[in-house]
């Protein structure tokens, strides 16, 4: 979910949650990441994956990606 640091991001990181799904948490904001994870993990009992990335460096998402799809079990970290 890029943008989930807030507004509809941050909501649908949570509607994402409720149904039983497991957001991945993007944004700049690595603080307001690490709040929205643990307010989910109070709510739901889901661990997200928090990333830190600007999207406006094409390099960071591509090695971002990278790391995700790594750490999160390839092309089924987007089947949900
Ligand atoms: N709210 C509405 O009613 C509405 C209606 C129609 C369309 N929209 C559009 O929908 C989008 C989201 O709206 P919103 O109200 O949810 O806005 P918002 O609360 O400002 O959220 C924007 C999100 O994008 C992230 N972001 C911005 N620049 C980024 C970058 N370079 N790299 C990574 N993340 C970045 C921000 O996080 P960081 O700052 O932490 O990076 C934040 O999580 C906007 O494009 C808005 O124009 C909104």
């Amino acid at each position: 979910m890029t943008g989930a640091s807030s507004g509809i991001g941050a909501q649908l990181a949570k509607e994402i949650a409720k149904a039983g799904g497991k957001p991945i948490l993007i944004a700049r904001s690595a603080d307001k990441l690490g709040e929205l994870c643990k307010t989910i993990y109070r709510d739901y009992q889901i661990d997200c994956p928090v990333y830190p990335l600007d999207l406006k460096s094409e390099a960071a998402v591509q090695s971002t990606a990278e790391v995700i799809f790594e750490d999160n079990g390839g092309d089924q970290c987007f089947d949900q």
